[in-house]
């Protein structure tokens, strides 16, 4: 698959890790996030993802910050952008099985139970339910 992800400097180390994991896996990853410990603000790195995604040409994307939290928020501002706080194997099933997710967004100063990379290919695997799922995604983007 074609991901693209983004991070502030809360979440580089875990940002590394998956991204590494997915290239491992075969995946293709565009890393616009920031690679060291200087300060950004996590708005300005869920936009830059976002744009990129919605221009064409990913399969979903992954934002990180120090506890996701800040950087889904974000995201979910700009249209088009359905993006899940996961933190655990059933949250990231969910999370496309129910939301049609094309973002899923993790912490780097969270403590998860489980690997983030198991929930991300959790996601992956998983399709999208559609049926009364998709009138309820569909008032989702209404929401514009
Ligand atoms: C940055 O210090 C921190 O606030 C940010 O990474 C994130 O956790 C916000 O939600």
């Amino acid at each position: 698959m074609r991901i693209v992800m983004a991070n502030d400097h809360g979440a580089v180390e875990l940002k590394l890790e998956i991204a590494k994991a997915l290239r491992d896996r075969g995946h293709t990853v565009e890393n616009l996030g920031v690679d060291s410990a200087d300060s950004v603000d996590y708005p300005d790195m869920a936009k830059l993802a976002a744009d990129r995604f919605l221009a064409g040409g990913f399969d979903f994307g992954i934002l990180f910050c120090g506890t996701g939290i800040g950087i889904s928020m974000a995201a979910n501002k700009i249209a088009g952008i359905r993006c899940a706080l996961v933190h655990d194997l059933f949250s990231a099933e969910m999370s496309k099985a129910h939301n049609d997710a094309n973002f899923l967004a993790f912490g780097g100063r969270i403590g998860y139970a489980v690997p983030v990379i198991d929930m991300i290919e959790k996601y992956m695997a998983t399709e999208f339910a559609g049926g009364r799922h998709a009138r309820r995604v569909g008032k989702i983007d209404a929401m514009r």
